[in-house]
């Protein structure tokens, strides 16, 4: 396999692209950054006649693969009589009714375009609310790129403080100074910690951010009755408890993590499956607290909030998830299974150490003498990141792409014979390895 053009198409893109990437995470991508013809259903084609089997599928909206017809067709139907009209569709309200027939969690929404102003929104909302200045962030979770909340997702040991007590680590220069000081970092799926961080901090902390599941390291599930354990401590100290559903939501099941755990949150943020692939972004929450929001004194906006092409999107989306949401999640689920398994299976054969952890559609696969990791410290202790990026550009010669940062999405498009390849490419990636 050749990438030659790639190659060339990233080297002029130095020049004109900061980075030659538009998403920093995508400089990552090895031997270089892909350039891409076409992408449908589980495949993908690049500019040097390569084709992939696809697992980023644009990390994660793309749950039903590349250009499904039937979003494709919703779209283009729609958009003929206009794109944004800075103004109300009433097929905003049908998405919105859809949510409230699958989503635990009942109350208003509001859209936005990327889960990253989402979050900034539902932590602006819980401060607002409870008049209190502080939130609680977690280890190893990911929120978004803003200063708000660019805190301690992959932060070096050295750097973030003991176990019990974390400091926040700023992932990026220029980040606010003072923006540090409303972050109280946590260890995730550790209730005795954050009951003290609780005392510790009293009437200070607005609400309590975390991916319900953690699937930006090792997808990680809550250990039993951590997440009710948070739910109670959050009620006795009236801090909102707050589930970023951005990658859980519409994937994991249709009401998300929260149905999926069954426990329900104050408010929920959701992006990236919710519209088959287009930028949509939606918060959720109470009705008394989101008032706040319809009221205004919570401010909010966006041009692009609510544009016809992405309601369009989301409303085909989840009518197709409609129809049989018991079948479609089955399905779904089943097939991602069964490539954990032909993976796991491929580890063994190869006498590989290769860990492959989550819930079926999404899961991470890294490399650890551990048999499971329960939060983001085992990762950055047991698990050997520079091997699984060898491990994905390996895979990446043998036509399989995988994301950069471990996390396999699972398309309902993904046929047998994708992860029939996929599997035989893993065993082949890890005896090389
Ligand atoms: C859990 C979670 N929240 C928020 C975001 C930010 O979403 P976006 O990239 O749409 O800004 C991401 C992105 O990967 C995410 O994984």
């Amino acid at each position: 396999m050749d990438f030659k053009r790639s190659e060339a198409l990233f080297a002029r893109a130095n020049d004109l692209v900061a980075g030659g990437v538009s998403s920093q995470i995508r400089r990552g991508e090895k031997p270089v950054p892909l350039f891409f013809v076409r992408g449908k259903g589980g495949k993908l084609w690049d500019v040097d006649g390569n084709e992939y089997v696809d697992y980023v599928q644009g990390m994660g909206p793309n749950i039903f693969g590349h250009a499904p017809d039937f979003i494709v067709d919703a779209v283009a139907r729609d958009m003929r009589n206009g794109f944004v009209f800075a103004g109300q569709f009433e097929k905003e309200l049908e998405v919105a009714e859809m949510v409230r027939g699958m989503v635990p969690l009942k109350g208003p929404v509001r859209f936005a375009s990327s889960g990253t102003e989402i979050d900034q929104l539902v932590l602006r909302l819980a401060r607002g609310f409870t008049g209190r200045p502080k939130y609680v962030k977690f280890e190893g979770h990911y929120h978004g790129w803003t200063d708000t909340v660019l805190y301690s997702v992959h932060p070096p040991l050295d750097r973030a403080g003991p176990a019990h007590a974390p400091v926040p680590v700023g992932e990026s220069k220029g980040m606010a100074p003072g923006s540090a000081d409303d972050v109280v970092i946590a260890p995730w799926n550790d209730l005795a910690t954050l009951t003290k961080i609780f005392e510790r901090e009293r009437g200070q902390i607005a609400g309590v951010i975390m991916e319900p599941i953690l699937a930006n390291t090792n997808c990680i599930l809550p250990r039993p009755g951590y997440l009710e354990g948070v739910k109670a401590l959050c009620e006795k100290h009236g801090a909102l408890l707050i589930f970023d559903e951005v990658i859980t939501g519409f994937r994991v099941a249709a009401g998300g993590a929260q149905e999926m755990l069954g426990v329900t949150p104050d408010l929920a943020t959701y992006a990236k499956s919710m519209a088959g692939g287009f930028p949509i972004a939606m918060l959720l929450g109470r009705p008394d607290v989101m008032s706040m929001v319809g009221d205004g004194s919570v401010y909010h906006g966006g041009s692009f909030n609510s544009n016809v092409m992405s309601i369009a999107a989301a409303h085909a989306s989840l009518s197709h998830i409609a129809s049989d949401p018991t079948r479609f999640y089955r399905d779904l689920t089943n097939r991602g299974r069964r490539l954990m398994e032909g993976l796991q299976g491929a580890a063994r054969r190869a006498e590989s150490d290769l860990l492959v952890q989550g819930v079926g559609s999404v899961f991470a696969t890294s490399f650890s003498s551990r048999d499971e990791i329960h939060d983001y410290r085992e990762h950055a202790r047991y698990c050997d990141d520079g091997r699984y990026r060898r491990f994905a550009e390996l895979m990446l010669e043998n036509g399989v792409r995988l994301a950069t940062n471990g996390r396999w999405h699972v398309a309902s498009s993904h046929t047998d014979a994708d992860i029939e390849k996929t599997v035989a490419a893993a065993e082949k990636s890890l005896r090389a390895l």
